[in-house]
């Protein structure tokens, strides 16, 4: 697994502010899911805003940090108190960022991340509806495995982490988002099928879910023996 992460999403395009976030989520778990979040934002509109780009890349930064709501909630994942305190939380986490960082962003730019995070669950214009499909493109194609600890740790059946990939393909709006999502959303229910499989290691899966290096191709290159 690690050979396959490896430089997975390495992009020369990253920006400094970009760079300086993947820093400051270094070690989350959903740092994978954030950084294919970005790229599913770059390949449905190549040429994307920063912003949008941005906003992708942070938008879940709250759960990297204690106190916030159960991503895990009870009244199914359709549920406006779990999604809106979630993303309120996550564009106030953000917003505080930004405002450390020197040089200062635009007031413009802050206000339009700010947006993006706040409408990344539940869509809007068409911009904010792209937001959200990349998101549930990336949940689908990174996080098949997250599913699989919540089966095996009890705290959702195999019907109800199905219920949570299922939604996540219901709530994409654009056509070639959900054309893209079919598939992923096949092999994600696969591969929960075999939740019981002991041969996944859930926790090294989680290890390197959080490790910016790896995943962004900067890890240090062995020292050549030879
Ligand atoms: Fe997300």
């Amino acid at each position: 697994m690690r050979e396959q992460l490896a430089g997975r999403y390495a992009d020369p395009e990253f920006s400094a502010l970009e760079r300086a976030a993947i820093a400051w989520l270094d070690g989350f778990y959903q740092l994978e899911h954030l950084l294919a979040t970005r790229r599913w934002i770059t390949v449905l509109r190549p040429g994307a805003a920063p912003a949008l780009r941005f906003a992708a890349l942070v938008h879940d930064a709250e759960r990297h940090f204690p106190g916030g709501p159960t991503s895990t909630p009870t009244n199914g994942f359709d549920d406006p108190d779990y999604l809106f305190t979630h993303s309120l939380r996550s564009a106030a986490i953000v917003e505080d960022w930004l405002h450390r960082q020197r040089p200062l962003p635009d007031a413009s730019f802050i206000a339009a991340v700010r947006k993006f995070v706040l409408r990344h669950e539940i869509g809007g214009n068409a911009d904010e509806d792209l937001v959200q499909a990349a998101d549930s493109l990336s949940f689908l194609e990174t996080l098949d495995w997250l599913c699989v600890d919540w089966v095996r740790k009890g705290r959702y059946t195999e019907a109800g982490a199905t219920a949570k990939l299922t939604w996540m393909v219901e709530r994409i709006r654009p056509s070639a988002a959900l054309s893209a999502a079919l598939p992923l959303y096949a092999a994600a229910i696969q591969r929960l099928k075999a939740a019981g499989d002991s041969a996944l290691a859930l926790g090294h899966r989680r290890r390197l879910a959080g490790d910016g290096a790896l995943l962004t191709g900067t890890a240090a290159r062995p020292v050549d023996a030879g």
